[in-house]
């Protein structure tokens, strides 16, 4: 299938819920010039308790709208879930489009740990699938990984439910601390659901300052950069774009309730922009 390769188009960006604006921020600073679509799924959320089946036809169906409905030069999945699920199957059919999914840090979190034990934190079926665990077994063996199924967190994130996100975040912390059995300590963990870079403030205190977070939203949106260039649908006319108000802008589609998705844009988008998220119906 080809791709429309306008330097012009938006950029396309789906996430089950809010988690993906933690991406779009990112996505944002390195390419400012640029426009993004964001759809968040959260009508038929959280995607990470529930089977593949239903992570690829979601994936599938945003795909679809994005490219055929605003005419995308790129897409990305700001979604770990939804990137084990179906990124395959999205550049197979999307051959011409860019597609960037999002990973799991952890080879940069093997890198950087000096005790040799990393957590991670993540959707039951991000860890469960066979892309993370094809991306664990090429870890050098020095590094032990400890792996965590969040389950509850994303949702309670998308709900904003804070006293939820203080027990759950305090909890699984709780239990990848004792399954390191007094050995060397975690100093370094894996956030690898794009929803729990909303929830850093609440992790670094459970985990305390002197262990390090890793989230991929910088690496995504370089990769992104990357693959524009490459395609040569990079949009540099910054002067022609800031004059036609359009430089940087977003759109904002949800499954969801609109106004959810409103609140976590003022709540996370730094420079916010003056856009209302509209209701997407798209069973
Ligand atoms: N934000 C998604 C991820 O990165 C999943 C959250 C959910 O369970 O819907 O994995």
């Amino acid at each position: 299938m080809a791709s429309h390769a306008a330097a012009t188009g938006p950029i396309g960006v789906f996430d089950s819920g809010i988690g993906g604006l933690s991406v779009l921020s990112a996505l944002r600073e390195e390419l400012p010039q640029e426009q993004f679509v964001y759809v968040a799924d959260a009508g038929y959320a959280p995607y990470g308790e529930r089977d593949t089946a239903h992570v690829l036809r979601r994936s599938q169906l945003l795909a679809d709208y994005l490219y055929n409905s605003h005419h995308v030069k790129a897409l990305v999945l700001a979604c770990n879930t939804a990137t084990a699920a179906a990124v395959a199957s999205l550049r197979g059919q999307y051959t011409s489009l860019p597609i960037i999914g999002i990973e799991p840090a952890l080879k940069p979190a093997a890198a950087q740990s000096r005790s040799g034990v990393v957590a991670v934190m993540a959707t039951r079926s991000t860890l469960e699938s066979e892309k993370f665990q094809a991306l664990l077994v090429a870890q050098i063996p020095s590094v032990r990984f400890l792996l965590q199924a969040c389950d509850g967190l994303a949702a309670a994130i998308e709900q904003s439910d804070q006293v939820a996100i203080e027990a759950l975040c305090h909890r699984y912390v709780q239990s990848l601390r004792e399954a390191t059995h007094g050995g060397a300590g975690i100093d370094t963990v894996v956030l690898g659901c794009t929803h729990y870079a909303l929830a850093a403030d609440v992790l670094t205190e459970a985990w305390g300052s002197d262990v390090a977070l890793l989230e991929a939203g910088e690496p995504v949106a370089r990769r992104t950069r990357q693959l524009l260039e490459a395609a040569g649908t990079l949009c540099q006319d910054q002067a022609h774009d800031a004059s036609k108000g359009s430089a940087g802008a977003s759109f904002f589609y949800t499954t969801g309730d609109p106004s959810a998705l409103d609140q976590a844009l003022k709540d996370w988008l730094v420079n916010p922009l003056p856009m209302r998220a509209a209701k997407l119906l798209l069973p």
